[in-house]
């Protein structure tokens, strides 16, 4: 039996504006995820940046970050067993064109940069995304 583990999940501008907060929020805790943290803000540019550094140089980077910066979107800290891999799996494929049917992307996007949701890909991409969300006294809690 894996240990508990935290993920962070980003629910992404056209998640907000189309009203499906809490169709994907529900979803993961039907799943059995537990809530640990939850917030919606406005995306300052500097946040944008650091979540996507990874990303700088590349094409899109630049429509990844207009896309986000300025917008509401709500920060989500999951907790589960093999939370990482598990909401991976339950997000899809990055193209929602190109996810699965059953999948948060599958069922619920299109557009290929707001995409719906960001989530995690490992533990370590955790410990380096949720700090920019979350105070340190949040992710203790
Ligand atoms: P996300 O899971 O938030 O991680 C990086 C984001 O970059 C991704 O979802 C998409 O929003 C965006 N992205 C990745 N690849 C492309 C691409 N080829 N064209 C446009 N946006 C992309």
């Amino acid at each position: 039996m894996s240990a508990l583990e935290k993920t962070f999940v980003l629910l992404k501008p056209s998640c907000v504006e189309r009203g499906l907060i809490g169709e994907v929020i529900s979803r993961f805790e039907r799943k059995g995820l537990i809530i640990k943290g939850l917030k919606m803000m406005t995306m300052r540019k500097e946040m944008a940046e650091r979540l996507y550094e990874v990303h700088k140089g590349k094409e899109f980077y630049d429509k990844l970050l207009s896309v986000v910066t300025g917008k509401r979107v709500v920060a989500i800290l999951l907790e589960g067993r093999e939370a990482v891999i598990v909401v991976r799996k339950m997000i899809g494929a990055t193209d929602p064109a190109k996810a699965e049917p059953g999948t948060i992307r599958g069922d619920l996007g299109l557009d290929l940069t707001d995409n719906i949701i960001h989530a995690s890909d490992s533990k370590e991409s955790y410990m380096r995304e949720a700090p920019i969300f979350f105070d340190e006294s949040e992710l203790l809690s």
